[in-house]
């Protein structure tokens, strides 16, 4: 049985990647889970700098998922490659950088650092974090921005350039296009959607951000829709992720059109899901003779049902 999965010139082990900002740097998970054994890891998002991010109370449990306004605390780009790439090579993980920048200058030096440190699998573009007011998504919400950040990296770099999209946008298939027409390698999305809760005998907000992004089960039908229509638009492979936390979960992206998937928010529940994962993944091939997982992508049949109780 044959597991893995190709993103352009990327071969994984498997399609399970863990989530930016769901999985520390990696280094953290290492005495429990062989990070080998994934498909990869996308880091927390990076600046050049070091941030705090915002202040607690940055998340909230809501029904099936989780708010969080973190703000993108980090420790920044060169603590990250002194610190934690050589550990990370050393483990053997498959790393996607996931970078994060206030002005397009930022993230073309972000791609150049990050370029010439050993170990880094691919650079993921995070143009979506929908809690930090200044750069990001504003890039992530415009077509020339997504357009724009994505050919500035590109030109910079010969790592695999991934933006990660937003589902804060009415049509997210047309930001796939800009990134494929910008020289993008593969599309990722979703990230979190834009949303808030309040506390009614405080009248307080939750979040001391008052918004935030929404993860977790309560988003996958939106993002499994997301990622159907995005593999309509473009020929890119796509990375799909929201609210992945079975075996099944994980199918549906891929049927619907992804080559791969990140899963986040489950790890809070379960940090050791990736080995249930994979037996699910692999009894699933089984049962139904597929050999190679990569040959399930973008197969669901949209062809007509049968309605038995007209024709009887
Ligand atoms: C606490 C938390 C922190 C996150 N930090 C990042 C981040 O730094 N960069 C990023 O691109 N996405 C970040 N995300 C978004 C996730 O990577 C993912 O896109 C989203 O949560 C949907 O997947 P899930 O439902 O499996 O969590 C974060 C999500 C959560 C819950």
């Amino acid at each position: 049985m044959d597991l893995t999965v190709s993103l352009g010139t990327l071969r994984l082990a498997n399609p399970l990647i863990a989530a930016s900002g769901c999985f520390g740097y990696g280094v953290e998970y290492a005495g429990a889970i062989d990070l080998a054994s994934l498909g990869g890891v996308a880091v927390k998002g990076l600046f050049l700098a070091e941030r705090e991010g915002h202040p607690p109370p940055r998340i909230v449990e809501t029904p099936s998922g989780m708010l969080n306004a973190i703000g993108l605390q980090g420790i920044g780009v060169h603590r990250f490659i002194a610190e934690k790439l050589p550990e990370l090579r050393r483990l053997g993980a498959v790393v996607f950088v996931n970078i994060c920048g206030t002005t397009l200058d930022e993230y073309v030096e972000l791609a150049r650092i990050l370029s010439d440190a050993e170990g880094v699998a691919a650079l993921e573009l995070n143009i979506s974090c929908p809690n930090i007011k200044e750069g990001g998504i504003t890039f992530g919400c415009s077509l020339t921005g997504t357009h724009s950040v994505v050919s500035a990296v590109r030109k910079v770099t010969r790592l695999p350039v991934i933006p990660k999209l937003t589902p804060n946008v009415t049509d997210v298939a047309s930001f796939a296009r800009a990134a494929e027409e910008a020289g993008a390698d593969a599309v990722s999305l979703v990230n979190t959607f834009l949303a808030m809760a309040i506390d009614v005998e405080t009248r307080r907000p939750r979040l001391s951000n008052i918004v935030g992004g929404l993860s977790g089960p309560a988003i996958r039908p939106i993002a499994v829709r997301m990622v159907y229509e995005c593999r309509q638009a473009v020929r890119l492979p796509i990375i799909g992720m929201g609210g992945i936390a079975t075996a099944n979960d994980v199918l549906e992206f891929l049927i619907a059109g992804a080559s791969a998937v990140q899963v986040g928010t489950a790890n809070f529940v379960d940090p050791l899901l990736w080995g249930k994962l994979i037996d699910g993944l692999t009894g699933y091939l089984t049962r139904h003779g597929i050999e190679r997982i990569s040959d399930l992508t973008g197969t669901l049949d949209t062809t007509k049902r049968e309605h038995a109780w007209i024709s009887s």
